[in-house]
């Protein structure tokens, strides 16, 4: 069980808070962090990995591939050592798998399990049960998986028999997902021949970078005007490689909005990743007018990053068209807060996937917009944000077991005329641990 979903509901307050300032740098990329995990478990060898994000989620599969089989030790701060057992080298584990709040090491190891002859049980938190787990049965039925059982076909708990001989498919993925697109590449891996993904709209391409850092075959070929076709050769010998995980985007992205709407802030965001395919929030912020500059960029064992200087600035609405959602699909909780304070109306579309994150996102913002005084409406699977240049804020925000929609009305507080708070903040210790001491750190009067 993992800790957040054990520890008691944690209400915090955010208020009203002077200029925010400092440096900092926030904890590893938590889609690297999950896949060195997974990707260093199937490698014969030592994999050495730096900047580690040590959150509840990777926790969960730091565990699950011990139980697989795999040596996994921490020997220091965000350093972790893992000897793998090769491709399709998994061994049955004695207990259930459990990924407590994690739809992303679920899914993953679930792909990565289908290719290996071994039967394993999956469960999470209340949250995680209720997220759908057909998207990856699908794919890995068709190499050759088998689903021994699924609550309601589709949920956890449920129980895969990997395949004894994985066949290598071609899959057009349903939705844009890195999970649905990963899962299949880590199924494939241990089949003979090529297997190959093609997805209408390009999502994060973690998986296929690391694969090919460790040695894998792996050809990106663009498709149409913003999908891709990804061909893996099954079968590779992959060879240990060292792992450096930047700081994730996705976390900078709460004390970032927080220094934009907080007057007279100047806060450094260090060693942020700048993957093509994660920054989408940073587009639309500069869109929006927002002061971020970027100081240092750099690449480091196959990702991009780069350190940015964020000042308090008047932000005006935008329209964010659907197409970018895949590159900022974790950010739209605080970019709806900071739309909340931008002059005029932010449009942003195709919001879909929200539905099915650790809650439904589309609600949780809205109720939370809602509840402190914020003019929005949603149109189909689009959210309509009418901001001001200082929400009001005075309520309590439900946060679902969702630890982005904790982070994003903290943020809200930190600007708002009357406080905000959260039911919850356990949940942050999942992707952000240090979140709270962090934010209070640059200055954010939080309690
Ligand atoms: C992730 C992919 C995204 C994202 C999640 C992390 C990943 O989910 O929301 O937080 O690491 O692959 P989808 O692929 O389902 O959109």
């Amino acid at each position: 069980m993992s800790h957040a979903a054990a520890s008691s509901p944690a209400p915090l307050a955010a208020r009203r808070s002077g200029a925010l300032r400092g440096r900092v740098r926030v904890p590893g990329d938590k889609s690297i962090s999950h896949r060195a995990l997974i990707v260093g478990a199937l490698t014969v060898g030592e994999t050495r990995i730096s900047g580690l994000l040590e959150g509840d989620d990777v926790i969960c599969t730091s565990k699950a591939m011990r139980a697989l089989g795999a040596t996994v030790e921490r020997t220091g701060e965000g350093a972790w050592r893992v000897h793998g057992v090769g491709v399709g080298g998994f061994r049955a584990p004695d207990s259930v798998l459990d990924f407590g709040n994690s739809g992303t090491g679920c899914r993953l190891v679930i792909g990565a399990v289908a290719g290996c002859p071994v039967t394993a049980t999956f469960n999470g938190d209340a949250s995680l049960r209720k997220r759908p787990m057909r998207r990856i049965l699908d794919p890995v039925e068709l190499i050759g998986a088998r689903t021994i059982s699924a609550t309601d076909g589709g949920l956890l708990p449920l129980t895969l028999a990997g395949a004894r001989d994985p066949i290598p498919i071609a899959y057009r993925t349903p939705v844009p997902s890195a999970q649905i697109k990963s899962a299949v590449l880590l199924a494939g891996l241990a089949a003979p021949g090529e297997t190959v993904v093609v997805e209408t709209e390009a999502s994060r391409d973690h998986t296929e970078r690391l694969l090919a850092h460790f040695g894998a075959e792996v050809k990106v070929e663009s498709d149409g005007a913003t999908g891709r076709k990804i061909t893996l050769k099954g079968e590779p010998e992959l060879a240990p490689a060292p792992v450096v995980v930047p700081a994730d985007p996705s976390s900078a992205a709460f004390p970032m909005v927080a220094a934009l709407l907080v007057p007279g802030s100047e806060v450094i965001l260090t060693d942020v990743m700048t993957n093509p395919l994660r920054t989408g929030l940073l587009t639309t912020l500069r869109e929006m007018g927002a002061d971020i500059e970027t100081l240092d960029e750099r690449t480091d064992v196959g990702e991009a990053m780069a350190d940015f200087r964020v000042r308090s600035s008047a932000l005006r609405g935008v329209e964010v068209p659907a197409s970018r959602a895949p590159s900022m699909i974790d950010e739209y909780p605080v970019l709806a807060v900071a739309a909340s304070f931008a002059e005029g109306t932010t449009v942003m579309r195709g919001l879909k996937e929200l539905r099915v994150k650790e809650s439904d996102r589309l609600a949780a913002v809205a109720d939370g917009l809602m509840a402190n005084g914020v003019a929005f409406e949603i149109d189909g699977d689009d959210l309509i944000v009418h901001g001001k240049s200082r929400a009001t804020g005075g309520s309590t925000v439900l946060t679902h077991m969702d630890h982005r929609i904790a982070m994003a009305f903290l943020v809200m507080g930190l600007a708002s005329e009357k406080p905000v708070a959260i039911d919850d903040a356990s949940f942050i210790a999942t992707s952000f641990p240090g979140y709270v001491p962090m934010l209070r750190g640059l200055g954010a009067d939080l309690s």
